[in-house]
């Protein structure tokens, strides 16, 4: 299966920490932001991956992670030239994805657990008709995040930044698609906050009635705010991805 992260955006909840860096070379814990979404795919054996960035820092993140060797995989880069929403970066994907079953990670998604049981989840779903799957965890604070709506155990509805929201689960920043997401991405038009939005995409899967879901058990953090990037911090203080000795510096 490919993998896609998108480290695109302007990073301007977390200025002037972001005039002159991307978000995701920030540091969480031991490493910069983007290797924990790199890694975690890595090791869900995810290793043929697309990354998407800004025009301003595209030169940075390609100084870091060059052709992905060091950390064991094997990068391809897209350009997002204007911050136009999470979904219109996946589209930017269509062409290195062809027509496979993929899975997206947002690269300010910082995770304490692997996610190979859902790859292999979604790779079953795929083999027996595709759809889509997204990743939950229960929070104290959904109305910053995606917010799925149930009926039974099935997600019927997922509402961006809800200020009623209808349960305390956010989706998290990892998505599996079918090949058929690149058609949806052509249907959407900008929400209230300009962007083309990603639950926007889920929703059509929703619809359908082909979005599965998995829970995470462990923690969870989304470091693009100050609160954000705090907790990361503090969650992934100790993480080590003591697997690859010799290949991380
Ligand atoms: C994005 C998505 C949101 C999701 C969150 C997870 O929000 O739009 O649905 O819950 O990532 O990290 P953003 O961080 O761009 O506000």
């Amino acid at each position: 299966m490919k993998g896609v992260v998108l480290a695109g955006g302007t990073g301007s909840r977390l200025y002037p920490l972001t005039r002159v860096t991307n978000k995701h070379l920030l540091p969480v814990g031991r490493y910069p932001m983007i290797y924990h979404p790199l890694l975690r795919l890595r090791r869900a054996g995810v290793t043929d991956i697309v990354l998407v960035t800004s025009p301003e820092h595209m030169g940075d993140v390609v100084n870091l992670l060059g052709s992905g060797s060091r950390l064991g995989i094997d990068l391809t880069y897209r350009v997002q030239d204007e911050p136009g929403g999470i979904a219109q970066a996946l589209g930017l994907c269509e062409s290195f994805v062809g027509d496979e079953p993929f899975v997206v990670v947002l690269g300010d998604n910082i995770l304490g657990e692997d996610i190979g049981s859902d790859v292999e989840a979604f790779r079953k779903q795929a083999a027996a008709g595709g759809g889509a799957r997204v990743l939950l965890k229960e929070v104290h604070d959904p109305e910053r995040y995606g917010v799925p709506e149930f009926d039974g155990d099935r997600i019927v509805h997922v509402i961006e930044k809800p200020s009623d929201p209808p349960s305390s689960y956010s989706v998290i920043g990892i998505y599996f698609y079918d090949a058929s997401v690149f058609n949806f991405i052509r249907t959407l038009s900008p929400s209230e906050r300009g962007e083309l939005e990603i639950s926007d995409v889920s929703n059509r899967y929703a619809q359908a009635g082909n979005l599965s879901h998995g829970i995470l058990s462990s923690w969870w953090g989304d470091a693009g705010t100050f609160e954000g990037l705090e907790e990361a911090n503090k969650l992934a203080r100790d993480l080590v991805y003591e697997e690859l000795p010799g290949v991380i510096d």
